[in-house]
């Protein structure tokens, strides 16, 4: 129903819920997952930042949240605390109160 996020994958580097594309419009497109971000064995620093500020709690909401970020650090790579709250403002967490989560987006400076 894309109402939470959770889902979010980048389609030619944009934000979008899979949950809401039918697979053939993915079609020739370029898709990264969560697990597409990790850079061989380490960490993508969204992810390693989100483990190092104690943003992941369940981790339901994590890969969308990361994805996210990920697409919006790619277009801003300097937010402020408020495009950061923008940004992610279509992922749902239920568990860290958002506040270490935006912690670790901003602790990371993407070029
Ligand atoms: S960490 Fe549990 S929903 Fe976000």
């Amino acid at each position: 129903m894309g109402s939470c996020g959770a889902c979010t994958v980048l389609i030619d580097g944009k934000p979008a819920l899979s949950c809401l594309i039918l697979a053939v419009r993915a079609k020739s497109k370029e898709i990264t997952t969560i697990e597409g971000l990790s850079q061989g064995e380490g960490l993508h620093p969204l992810q390693q930042a989100f483990h190092e500020k104690g943003a992941v709690q369940c981790g339901y909401c994590t890969p969308g949240m990361i994805m996210t970020a990920k697409a919006f650090l790619d277009r801003q790579p300097d937010p402020t605390k408020d495009e950061v709250k923008e940004a992610i403002s279509g992922n749902l967490c239920r568990c860290t109160g958002y506040a270490k989560i935006i912690e670790a987006i901003l602790s990371v400076q993407e070029a």
